[in-house]
């Protein structure tokens, strides 16, 4: 047989190429747009800057050959993996692709994964998964479990160096669902996405329990009940623009700072708006998030986690162009108050902005941890435990910003001097104690409101002079737990300098291993 020219090689590998670039078959992608779903492929491209994604490992194949899976033409084995740049900064993903085999993973479509995730970590870039698979692909048992558990031990080594960031486009169910919990952030879309360990049908078997697979599984439970996403979107085109305006807050790898962007937001700008935003009554409500836009530049808050223990607002934004990240009680939600979701979701992002060099701003106004056997019962001691580690670990610049009630352990848990806070700050309305005036007199002045002649007016009296002693940022000033007592319209501007002071800060770890996060 005479050689084949060059051109004819080409012509072939064009054939190759397009016979794989087609996934499933045409029918089984009209079968996905008649659904109003889109492929794995056309996710990547509204995804990446147009024209810059290099595929990799598209003539991948199975090597199964049990229950039919010899026969089996499996394209690019259910995966699409590469690089390319998002607004012109690399990223490597891999996208499953549901046609192929229903997205199932098998050994080689986990080996695909697997060598872009070290790909990245070498080169110092995030790694974006569009989940979309049945899971572990059946048919190659053992396998399939293996590949998942290489998966997951990446994920664990890649986490603190590269951001890595999963999308439920789909099903992502079984052990599956460990990868993207292992990774930064869960992006999820109502309707399409689903999250669950066991499915309905095992749900129904071992606890008799009905459940659809949306109550069980689907984005609002993920967001708002369980706290496994942290965004949620209505549809997936705004699922992907979510994902590259988070991406515009994160540096590349550990070693980079976040991206700088220019702003004509002056730093100097007074907040006057905070004169009618605070109540001088301790427990009259205001949102805080007015709060937060006002300091920031105007319309960076990016919040996450915002339907999930909504007591506690975290997100990111930026001052003078700067990416911070911001933490911050909401009094509008159980006046504020700690209990343990807010414990975990304060903890997970204060880790995650001490890992990428974003510094920490946080504004407190918490009158205390939730009372109540629920929180004693599902352990608060422990989960309260994490806010204090991780702010007491992270190294970052920390900011403290103390705009009212500051009261006892929660007082501390929210950045306090004594957890390393770098430089707090005070408005004339903050209140730094132990507890709140009615709880403290009931306990110190029990014996003298009880012997009183007039019971009612020496409980005023008590209550008067403790609120005299303690509702105040001073005595803590005069300990320098506070460093400024600052006029609220010049907030902005303080919070500016100090991480513009605290930005070279250099602290070195402690020369262990590593210590024992309380989980
Ligand atoms: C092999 C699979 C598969 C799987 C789907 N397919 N899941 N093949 N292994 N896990 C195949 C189907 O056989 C079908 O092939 C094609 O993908 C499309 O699937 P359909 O069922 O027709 O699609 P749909 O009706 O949309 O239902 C989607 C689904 C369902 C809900 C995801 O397929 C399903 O329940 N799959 C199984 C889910 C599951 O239990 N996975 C194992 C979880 S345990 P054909 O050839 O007909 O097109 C797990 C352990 C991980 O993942 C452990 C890690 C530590």
């Amino acid at each position: 047989m005479a050689e084949k020219t060059l051109k004819e090689l080409v012509e072939e590998l064009i054939q190759k190429e397009e016979a794989l670039l087609a996934g499933g078959g045409p029918k089984a992608i009209e079968k996905r747009h008649r659904q109003g779903k889109t492929t794995a492929r056309e996710r990547i491209d509204f995804l990446m800057d147009e024209g810059s994604f290099e595929e990799v490992d598209l003539f991948v194949k199975h090597r199964a050959s049990r229950f039919g899976l010899a026969e089996k033409n499996l394209p690019a084995d259910g995966v699409v993996t590469g690089f390319g740049t998002i607004d012109g900064r690399l990223v490597f993903i891999y996208s499953q692709d549901f046609t192929v085999l229903g997205g199932s993973l098998g050994e080689m479509h986990a080996q695909k994964i697997c060598k872009i995730m070290d790909m990245a970590a070498k080169v110092g870039a995030p790694v974006l998964g569009i989940n979309d698979s049945g899971g572990a692909r059946i048919q190659e048992g053992i396998d399939s479990l293996s590949g998942y558990g290489k998966i997951f031990w990446r994920n664990t080594l890649n986490s603190g160096v590269i951001p890595q960031i999963a999308i439920i486009d789909g099903p992502c169910a079984g052990g599956a669902v460990y990868s993207p919990a292992l990774m930064d952030f869960i992006f999820m879309i109502e309707g399409a996405s689903k999250m669950f360990v066991t499915g309905p049908q095992v749900v129904k078997a071992a606890t008799g329990e009905e459940v659809s697979a949306e109550e069980l599984g689907g984005a609002q439970t993920h967001a708002r009940r369980s706290g496994v996403a942290h965004f949620v979107a209505p549809d997936e085109k705004g699922c992907l623009l979510q994902v590259k305006r988070l991406l515009s807050y994160l540096p590349s790898n550990n070693t980079e700072d976040p991206p700088w962007l220019e702003t004509d937001d002056p730093l100097d700008r007074e907040n006057t708006s905070f004169y009618s935003i605070i109540s001088p009554h301790p427990n009259k409500p205001y949102d805080v998030k007015k709060i937060i836009q006002e300091i920031l530049d105007r319309e960076s808050f990016l919040e996450v986690q915002e339907q999930f223990a909504r007591n506690a607002v975290v997100g990111f934004g930026r001052i003078g162009g700067q990416v911070v990240g911001i933490v911050a009680n909401q009094p509008y939600h159980l006046a504020g108050c700690l209990d343990i979701d807010a414990a975990d979701k304060i903890a997970r992002f204060v880790r995650f902005c001490d890992c990428f060099n974003i510094p920490l701003v946080t504004l407190v106004d918490v009158p205390g941890f939730l009372p109540g056997t629920n929180q004693e019962f599902g352990g608060i001691i422990r989960h309260g435990a994490k806010m204090l580690f991780a702010y007491s670990e992270a190294t970052v610049p920390k900011i403290t910003l103390i705009l009212r009630k500051a009261y006892g352990g929660a007082y501390l848990a929210m950045c306090s001097r004594d957890l390393g806070a770098d430089l707090v700050l005070a408005w004339p309305t903050a209140e730094i104690a132990v507890m709140g005036a009615e709880g403290a007199v009931n306990i110190v002045f029990r014996k003298e409101i009880e012997n009183a002649i007039d019971p009612v007016s020496e409980r005023e009296k008590v209550l008067g002079e403790y609120r005299q002693e303690f509702y105040n940022p001073y005595q803590a000033a005069q300990r320098g737990l506070v460093d400024q007592v600052i006029d609220p319209k010049v907030s902005r501007l303080k919070i500016a300098r100090a991480l513009e002071v605290f930005w070279s800060k250099r602290e070195t770890g402690k020369g262990k291993k590593h210590g024992n996060f309380p989980v």
